[in-house]
């Protein structure tokens, strides 16, 4: 029942975003590509919004960050030093009868999420009974029931994860036809053996059949960074500790693409390596995750939204790993992954190009491998991640229901629709005038069409904080009136008063300032 309530909400955002102009299907004409989409008029704005978010909370906020925009093509050699050739793998698996196929581990992680769905039912069934005296804490350590669902759960986890580790292939299905793990789509356990699958997408760069070489589409941003590590560092006279950030374009062949723009071909990353002395990698490994959980939370979506979740296996690169995941109407999911790279990426690249990549440290008068701290966020999923937590069908007072959209306000694609009441006796001229003085600070629309109400609902729809109206008292004493989206409350303001009002709202100003 509730993964039905879960799939009928994601179901109604996906519509919502393609029918607001947030997210279209690419190439929808031509029946869709899967797992890759295109951004509206509307997403387009929230997407910059974000960006730009992370970058300026990156590159303003720190002296020691710098940018880069590295290209997508990289040498094939790069690949190979980084592990992606041999270790971008996912373990795949097909069902005979559906001719689906899934993520062997997806599919095993599922039926762990199912006991960690029972433990909390349990939980929420004894707080509900129990209510103000319930002590959850101690009712998770001693009531048999939890006790024997953690149990079960520990024993498939710990199977799984031995699996995973030791890359045992027939492990893998073994758990996943003694766990009697069936297909969606068939019902059926019909199913193949495990296969590891290469997520890099290969095409050919130069124009003849003799001269062209096998090029990757990048499947992560980082390794542009890695490899122009020495160039930055001296271009930019930077010194221990110090930062590359780089948002831009990434693809994987995923072999399962599905929630909508959870999990995508085509996507966006917004990355950042931090280079550091080596032995000090934890400690700042812990600074950066507890950076950017702030980074999250102060976009004020709800700080029980979020949670860490610390790696059972780590990456080949990694000494240390966490991801931040949100709680999105399919359950908790990862948005960002924070990782302790070690030197592994530039001793690869030192080794693979024969080029010397090292940092000398003038403190500590001697030369080393830098070790990195990644923080690695979609900007895809941290759209979807919004969008979900925003999304609101609000019953009113008056029996009607509005769909809002509660987005974080300096995120909101648009920042104020100025409206005439009437088309008539000068009030759109006054109304384009105030367009005209907002318009190069914030995104402004103006709209004409409709009731005053269906306009509110428009905007509302798509998360435009503020809606100024102009009416026949606007004209003898330059005052208009102003809806706040969220609380639907309207006041009446002067003209001359309205850049700062919105500016209070939905300045990054005041958002950069929560980081700091
Ligand atoms: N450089 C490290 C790296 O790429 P990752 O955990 O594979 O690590 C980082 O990816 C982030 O990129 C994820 O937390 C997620 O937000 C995003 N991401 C990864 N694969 C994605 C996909 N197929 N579709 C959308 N976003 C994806």
């Amino acid at each position: 029942m509730a993964q039905v309530k879960q799939e009928e909400t994601l179901k109604k955002i996906v519509s919502h975003a393609k029918e607001y102009g947030f997210v279209f299907p690419s190439s929808e004409i031509y029946d869709g590509l899967g797992a890759v989409y295109d951004y509206g008029q509307n997403g387009v704005e929230l997407k910059n919004n974000i960006k730009r978010y992370w970058w300026s909370a990156m590159t303003l906020l720190h002296d020691n960050i710098v940018g880069i925009d590295s290209a997508i093509f990289m040498h094939p050699t790069i690949w190979k030093a980084s592990g992606h050739v041999d270790a971008f793998n996912d373990p795949l698996i097909d069902n005979r009868d559906s001719k689906k196929r899934y993520r062997a581990d997806v599919l095993i992680e599922d039926e762990i999420a199912k006991f960690d769905d029972k433990i909390e039912k349990e939980v929420a069934k004894a707080a509900k009974r129990f209510g103000d005296s319930f002590d959850a804490a101690l009712f998770r350590t001693t009531n048999p029931r939890v006790l024997e669902h953690v149990a079960k759960r520990d024993e498939l986890h710990n199977r799984y994860k031995a699996a995973m580790e030791a890359n045992d292939l027939a492990e893998l299905k073994q758990i996943i036809l003694d766990y009697g793990i069936v297909c969606p789509i068939s019902g059926t356990k019909n199913w193949t053996d495990v296969r590891q699958f290469n997520l890099m997408f290969k095409t050919e760069m130069g124009s003849t059949a003799d001269g062209s070489m096998n090029v990757y589409l990048r499947p992560e941003t980082a390794q542009g960074i890695f490899v122009n590590f020495l160039n930055v560092q001296k271009t930019g006279r930077m010194r221990i500790p110090f930062g590359i950030a780089q948002i831009g374009k990434a693809f994987r062949n995923e072999i399962v693409a599905r929630q909508f723009i959870f999990r995508m071909r085509e996507f966006e990353q917004m990355e950042m390596q931090f280079f550091v002395r080596p032995g000090e990698e934890l400690k700042w490994f812990a600074q950066w995750k507890e950076a950017r959980l702030k980074w999250h939370k102060a976009l004020g979506m709800g700080d029980e939204k979020y949670r860490f979740h610390d790696h059972d296996k780590l990456a080949h690169y990694a000494n240390a790993a966490t991801d931040i995941e949100f709680r999105m109407p399919f359950g908790f999911k990862e948005v960002e992954g924070i990782h302790s790279r070690t030197n592994f990426d530039l001793s690869q690249h030192e080794k693979y190009s024969g080029k010397k990549i090292q940092y000398f440290d003038p403190e500590l008068n001697q030369s080393y491998t830098p070790y990195v701290i990644e923080t690695s966020i979609g900007v895809d999923r941290m759209f979807l991640s919004i969008l979900c937590s925003s999304y609101e069908e609000q019953a009113l007072d008056n029996g009607e229901t509005r769909v809002v959209l509660h987005l974080p306000k300096q995120l909101a694609p648009v920042k104020a629709c100025v409206m005439p009441l009437v088309r008539k006796d000068g009030l759109p001229d006054k109304a384009r005038e105030i367009v005209n003085m907002l318009k190069f600070d914030y995104a402004c629309q103006y709209d004409e069409k409709d009731s005053i109400g269906k306009r509110y609902r428009r905007q509302d729809a798509v998360g435009t904080p503020f809606c100024i109206t102009v009416d026949h008292q606007t004209l003898e004493d330059n005052t208009v009136t102003i809806r706040h989206r969220d609380s639907m409350e309207q006041e009446r303001v002067a003209i001359a008063d309205l850049p700062a009002l919105i500016d209070k709202e939905v300045s990054f100003k005041e958002l950069l300032k929560k980081l700091v």
